[in-house]
C-alpha cells in the first residue's frame, strides 16, 4: 500500500514515517514538504539513515489523490482545511492530524482557531477518529479527523462515565499537562529551552482550542453536558500528556463499580489499559507507545472521582492513533505496526 505524508519534516510527520516504515502492509512512503522539496529527508534528519532514502516532494494534489492509497496530513492548523477539498474525490483516503476537520460547526472552529474553516461538505464527511469509541464509522470513512492530543487523553478518561450518564453535568474539570513536543518543532518563547526547563507553566487559560473538540464529543455521549473547565500546563519534558480529571457523580458507586464501568468499555480495546485499584499511571508508562493508561478512584469525603489518563502526545495523541485509524479503514488487524511496548526508563 502506498502512503504519503504531508508535513513530513514536522514532529508528527517524523513519527508517521517511523511507524509506517515498520508497517507490514506499506510498500512505499512518499514525503511532501512545502518548504524543502528536492532535499533529501535523511540529510535533514540523519538519524533516519537506513536502507531507503526519501527526496522531499512538492505537493501535487491531483496526482497524490490518484497515486496514493492513504495520505496523512501532519500540517499546522489552516492547511488541511484548504488542502483536503483538493485531495478528496480520488482513490486515496485522507487522515488529518490537525484540528481543521474535527469541529463540525464551522463558526465554532473559526472562533477558537481564529482561521477560516474547511468547507461544510468536507466537515460533514470527516469522521472523528477516536477508535475506541467510533470504530464502525471509521471503517467506512474516506476522511478522518484524527483527534487532538489533549482530547484523546481527556475523552478516553471521561468516556465510560459520561456515556453511562453517571456524571453531574456541570462538574467536569480536566487539568492537563504536556511535554514541549506538543507544540511542534518550531520553538517559541513558551517552549524555548531557557524558559521551559525547570519551569512549570499554565497557558491558554479557558481559551485552548481543544475545548470545543472535547465538549463536542462529550455532548454526543450525553446531550445535557455543560461546558468543561480545561487547563493546560507545559512540563519540561519532551513528550507525554497527563490529564487529571475531576468529576462529581450523580449516584454513589463503589470502587469496584467504578472500575467495572471502565472495564466494560475497555477490556476489548488493545490500547487502553485500566489500572488496578490504588495504581496510577505516569507518562513514562506509555512513552513511545500507542497506549492510553488510566487510573481512577473515588474520594469518599468529597464524593469526587479522580481519573488520571496518560498518553504519548506524538503517538496515541497523533501519529500512532492515525495509523490505528488507517488499520481500521483498510481492515488490517487494529494493532498492525503498533505493537511496541513503551520505552522505559
Ligand atoms: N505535536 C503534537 O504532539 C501533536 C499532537 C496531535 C496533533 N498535532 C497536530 O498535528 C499537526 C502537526 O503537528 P507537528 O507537531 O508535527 O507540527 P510541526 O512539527 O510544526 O510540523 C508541521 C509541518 O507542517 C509543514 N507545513 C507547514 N506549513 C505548511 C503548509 N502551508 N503546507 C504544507 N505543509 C506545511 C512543515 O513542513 P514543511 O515546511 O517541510 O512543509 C512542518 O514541518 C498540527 O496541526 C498539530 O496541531 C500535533
Amino acid at each position: 500500500m502506498k502512503a504519503g505524508i504531508v508535513g513530513a519534516t514536522g514532529y508528527g510527520g517524523i513519527e508517521l514515517l517511523r511507524l509506517l516504515n515498520n508497517h507490514p502492509q506499506i510498500t512505499s512512503i512518499t514525503l511532501y514538504s512545502s518548504s524543502q522539496a528536492g532535499e533529501k529527508f535523511e540529510d535533514i534528519y540523519p538519524q533516519f539513515q537506513g536502507e531507503q532514502t526519501h527526496i522531499l516532494q512538492d505537493l501535487v494534489p491531483d496526482m497524490m489523490k490518484e497515486d496514493l492509497d492513504v495520505i496523512f496530513l501532519a500540517t499546522p492548523a489552516g492547511v488541511s482545511s484548504q488542502l483536503t477539498p483538493k485531495l478528496q474525490g480520488g482513490h486515496a483516503k485522507i487522515i488529518d492530524l490537525s484540528g481543521d476537520l474535527r469541529i463540525k460547526d464551522a463558526s465554532l472552529y473559526e472562533q477558537w482557531y481564529n482561521k477560516g474553516a474547511a468547507p461544510n461538505e468536507v466537515l460533514e464527511k470527516a469522521v472523528y477518529g477516536l477508535p475506541e469509541w467510533n470504530k464502525e464509522r471509521i471503517q467506512d470513512a474516506d476522511v478522518i479527523a484524527n483527534p487532538g492530543c489533549f482530547p484523546t487523553a481527556a475523552l478516553l478518561g471521561l468516556g465510560p462515565l459520561v456515556k453511562e450518564g453517571l456524571v453531574k453535568a456541570d462538574s467536569i474539570i480536566v487539568d492537563a499537562k504536556s511535554g514541549v513536543s506538543g507544540a511542534g518543532k518550531n520553538p517559541n518563547p513558551l517552549t524555548h529551552f531557557a524558559h521551559a526547563q525547570e519551569n512549570f507553566q499554565i497557558y491558554k487559560v479557558n481559551r485552548h482550542q481543544h475545548i470545543p473538540e472535547i465538549e463536542q464529543q462529550l455532548s454526543e455521549w450525553y446531550s445535557d453536558i455543560d461546558p468543561v473547565t480545561f487547563s493546560t500546563h507545559l512540563v519540561p519534558m519532551t513528550r507525554g500528556i497527563m490529564a487529571t480529571i475531576y468529576v462529581q457523580l450523580n449516584k454513589n458507586l463503589t470502587e469496584d463499580e467504578l472500575r467495572n464501568t471502565f472495564e466494560r468499555y475497555y477490556t476489548t480495546e488493545p490500547f487502553v489499559r485500566v489500572r488496578e485499584e490504588g495504581s496510577f499511571p505516569c507518562t513514562k508508562d506509555v512513552y513511545g507507545s500507542n497506549y492510553c493508561d488510566i487510573g481512577l478512584t473515588i474520594d469518599t469525603r468529597t464524593k469526587r472521582v479522580t481519573i488520571v489518563s496518560v498518553i504519548d502526545n506524538l503517538l496515541k495523541g497523533a501519529a500512532s492513533q492515525a495509523v490505528q485509524n488507517m488499520n481500521l479503514i483498510f481492515q488490517y488487524e487494529e494493532k498492525t505496526g503498533l505493537s511496541p511496548l513503551p520505552v522505559y526508563p
